[in-house]
């Protein structure tokens, strides 16, 4: 774990020096089942690759000649001032990869100063995750269910002291995982035939796994117990079977009773049109997060950053807040999309792989490292302030236009 938050492995080499090192340390720890729920994507995995390689296809153009001695990463959202423009994102039940789950994932983020986004399906409860780390947390709500399902989730992170709420509309139902369905992933596991293989290859991780999950939350998810509804929600004991469990029946109206509900800032996340854009802002929310759900839920759509400028001309004048998840990997992908006109990132599957590669320190490394790298790239783009940074910054591909 030391060796992590170091940055040294212990036998003379190097730790972790960027987020696909990390990533690879959660691969080695991991077994299959759980690691692959995080890397997973839907389908073809079209959209999780676009989200990647949108990155690499906008280019940067530095300011040179500027004075980079004082920089501030810092930015202001809400009214409240954050160490970083990297927030993390909201993602459901975390558990299953370390005991500590949300107490690592908010601990660390309220130690860099910013946000941490508590999943509806997240594992421990709202209320415990604001008692034992004080600091900046979001509230995420899924779109199931009617008014009895969703407005004691809203109640409950009221009282918890939530600054924002944020409502995930491109999860009407589960996306097609079929990695998911191959790796046999079931919640509590079960030994299939799908992961009997898996078991006998790397009986040691799998021991290891099973007693995460004795030791920690598990499966368990920790609002449903406080709030006594599943808010349509029904996925303790069946994660496969997610979707027919659901009930998509959230439209305008409720989205509109959300509004009415919640007081604080209200945002709504899987924006990834124009015409969405408007319609989330003639509906009163507050911001949007661009996201394609790190390509989880409908393949085929496009790339967050490839979706952003659109958004960003759709609200351009209105106040309404811009952030942007899916790919983020690097300190000049932060960039790219600050240029292009979001506020601030989330990140989702970064963090995860923090925490089950080394728990809290695991987390602590993965913002460390997207810091330093913004740091260092603001230097190398000329910039001094995150705000400075627009659409000039940027080359983006003619195809885009
Ligand atoms: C997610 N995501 C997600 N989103 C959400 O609104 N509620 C949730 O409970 C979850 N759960 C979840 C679990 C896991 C394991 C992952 C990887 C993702 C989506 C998440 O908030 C975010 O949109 C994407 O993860 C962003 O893409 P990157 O950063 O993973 O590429």
């Amino acid at each position: 774990l030391a060796a992590l938050a170091t940055g040294r492995n212990g036998r003379g080499g190097v730790g972790p020096l960027n987020i696909d090192d990390v990533r690879a340390r959660a691969r080695k720890r991991s077994c299959a089942l759980p690691f692959s729920y995080v890397d997973s994507a839907a389908e073809d995995f079209a959209t999780h690759r676009a989200n990647l390689r949108a990155f690499d296809e906008v280019t940067l153009r530095p300011d040179l000649l500027t004075d980079v001695r004082d920089r501030d990463r810092s930015i202001t959202l809400f009214g409240r001032t954050l160490a970083s423009p990297v927030l993390l994102a909201p993602t459901g039940m975390p558990g299953i990869q370390h005991a500590d789950a949300e107490f690592a994932g908010a601990g660390a983020a309220h130690a860099a100063g910013t946000v941490f986004t508590v999943s509806m399906a997240s594992s421990h409860s709202v209320t415990r995750i604001a008692e034992r780390c004080p600091g900046p947390l979001w509230f995420q709500l899924y779109p199931w269910g009617n008014a009895d399902d969703f407005t004691p989730y809203v109640e409950l992170a009221a009282r918890a002291g939530c600054e924002a709420l944020v409502v995930t509309l491109d999860t009407p139902v589960g996306g097609n995982r079929e990695a998911d369905i191959r790796t046999g992933f079931t919640m509590p596991p079960r030994l299939s035939r799908a992961n009997a293989g898996e078991v006998l290859r790397h009986p040691v991780r799998f021991g290891r796994w099973i007693r995460t999950l004795a030791a920690g939350p598990g499966i368990a998810m920790g609002n449903i117990a406080e709030t006594g509804v599943t808010g349509g929600m029904n996925a303790v004991h069946q994660a496969t079977k997610f979707e027919a469990k659901f009930v998509p029946g959230f439209s305008a109206a409720e989205l509109a009773l959300v509004r009415r509900l919640w007081d604080g800032p209200l945002l709504v996340k899987g924006i990834t049109t124009a015409e969405q854009a408007r319609r989330a802002r003639a509906a009163g929310v507050d911001g949007v997060i661009v996201s394609n759900h790190g390509g989880r839920q409908l393949d085929g759509l496009p790339a967050s950053l490839r979706a952003l400028p659109e958004v960003a001309e759709a609200l351009d004048g209105t106040g309404t807040e811009i952030l942007l998840d899916g790919g983020i990997r690097r300190g000049t992908d932060v960039l790219k999309a600050l240029a292009l006109g979001a506020r601030a990132v989330m990140i989702g599957r970064p963090w995860v792989w923090g925490l089950a590669a080394a728990g809290r320190p695991g987390v602590d490394t993965v913002l460390r490292i997207l810091h330093t790298e913004i740091e260092r790239d603001m230097a190398l783009m000329g910039v001094r302030t995150l705000a400075d940074l627009g659409p000039r910054h940027v080359n983006v591909p003619a195809a885009w236009a």
